[in-house]
């Protein structure tokens, strides 16, 4: 019982999938990435629908810049969930193991 209602005060929490998918970022990406400027990984404002290695000044691994990738959603989950499957040798080296949390990360990415 206390588990199933830690559980529903959880999901409020969250709110919105793009809501958590903000606070995911901040947990999960913003280590490496921000959305403004590159650091040890390119921007990420406006990846939805840009084409893969394409930021600017942002020096990427001739794996990405060959895979010839289009952002899209489906692309997106096929990245966070293996980067390494998708372009074998990329610097990304994580992955979001949890399905729900690649979604919600997905939807805010693009709501940006
Ligand atoms: C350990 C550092 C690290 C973490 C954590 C990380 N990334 Fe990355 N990411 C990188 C690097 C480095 C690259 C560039 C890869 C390359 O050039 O092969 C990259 C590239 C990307 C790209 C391709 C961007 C482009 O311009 O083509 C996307 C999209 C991306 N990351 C999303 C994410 C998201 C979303 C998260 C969090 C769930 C995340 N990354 C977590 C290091 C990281």
């Amino acid at each position: 019982m206390l588990a199933v209602l830690a559980g529903a005060a959880t999901l409020m929490a969250w709110g919105t999938p793009q809501k958590r998918g903000k606070d995911l970022f901040a947990r999960r990406c913003s280590g490496c990435h921000a959305l403004d400027t590159n650091m040890e990984g390119p921007r990420l404002r406006g990846v939805f629908g840009r084409k893969a290695a394409s930021v600017p000044g942002f020096e990427y691994s001739e794996a990405l810049k060959k895979a010839a990738i289009h952002w899209d959603a489906a692309a997106l989950e096929r990245w966070l969930t293996d980067p390494n499957a998708m372009a074998p040798g990329t610097d990304m080296e994580f992955g979001l193991k949890d399905g729900e949390e690649r979604k919600a990360v997905i939807a805010y990415l693009k709501s940006l």
